[in-house]
């Protein structure tokens, strides 16, 4: 399974089969874990059991069972694009757990924060984290009902961009790249990523731009989960930042 199968298969799991990740699977993650924090300066790290941490909270509204291994996202409270940043990371490592037939959701809710667990560095915060671990093959009910809950329906596809020069015709690859955002996951569902399209400075391409504008701690999580999706699914790059700015890769389509 690739990242794109992955994008089309991921859904957010809640329900875990209260295992520890196997040795293979937890070196697997670990080694991405580390390619990733080169290149991006966060500290995410792997929690192999962090269950009293989590189980035994009912706070946050997934209502979550039998969880083991967490992500912990984090970095320096000091890197301007902490938030940005973990969302993409983050959610690489979302879809590569779900090529590995690992579940997976991202939890920003009241985990306890507080428990040793979570202890970081004073220059350090935790944005989120993310359970990890094998789950049954199908939703159970608690899960379609959070499902249901938190409103899985997308918005149409429209309602994600603003083309800015009417006269331009949108490529297969921008299509693409929203489909894909479509499906990415967002907190509470709120899908708060919109794409503008104008035309570049030189007239012969297409600037496109991914920006938020709510005030959420959440919402620049979410910019950087979408910008993850539409660049896998367009083929290309975004621009750190809000709003970042979209390069695309030289393909035929
Ligand atoms: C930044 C972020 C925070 C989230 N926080 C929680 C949470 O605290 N509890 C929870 O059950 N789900 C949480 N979710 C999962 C969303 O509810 C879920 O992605 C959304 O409803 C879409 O459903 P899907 O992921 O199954 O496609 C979070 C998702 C994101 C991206």
């Amino acid at each position: 399974m690739n990242e794109q199968f992955a994008i089309q298969k991921r859904v957010s799991r809640r329900k875990y089969d209260d295992q520890c990740l196997s040795a293979a699977h937890q070196s697997l993650i670990k080694q991405k874990i580390t390619t990733y924090n080169h290149e991006s300066g966060l500290t995410i790290q792997l929690i192999e059991d962090g269950s009293i941490a989590f189980n035994g909270l009912a706070k946050s509204y997934g209502m979550f069972k039998g969880v083991r291994s967490l992500i912990i996202l984090k970095g320096a409270t000091s890197d301007v694009h902490l938030l940005e940043k973990t969302g993409y990371y983050g959610e690489l490592l979302v879809l590569y757990a779900t090529t590995l037939g690992l579940g997976t959701c991202w939890v920003a809710g009241t985990f306890d924060r507080k428990n040793p667990i979570f202890k970081c560095d004073a220059d350090e915060q935790i944005t989120c984290v993310i359970t990890i671990g094998t789950t049954p093959d199908t939703l159970s009910k608690g899960e379609s009902f959070i499902r249901g809950l938190s409103h899985r329906k997308s918005k149409p596809a429209e309602a994600f961009y603003t083309v800015i020069d009417k006269n331009i015709t949108l490529p297969k690859w921008f299509h693409e790249g929203i489909e894909a955002v479509m499906l990415a996951p967002s907190a509470v569902n709120s899908q708060p990523v919109h794409f503008s399209v104008t035309r570049s400075d030189d007239e012969s391409a297409l600037q496109v731009q991914a920006s938020v504008h709510g005030k959420r701690t959440t919402d620049k999580i979410d910019l950087g989960i979408a910008k993850c999706h539409f660049e896998i699914a367009a083929g290309g790059s975004f621009t750190l930042g809000n709003p970042g700015t979209f390069y695309k890769e030289h393909t035929d389509n």
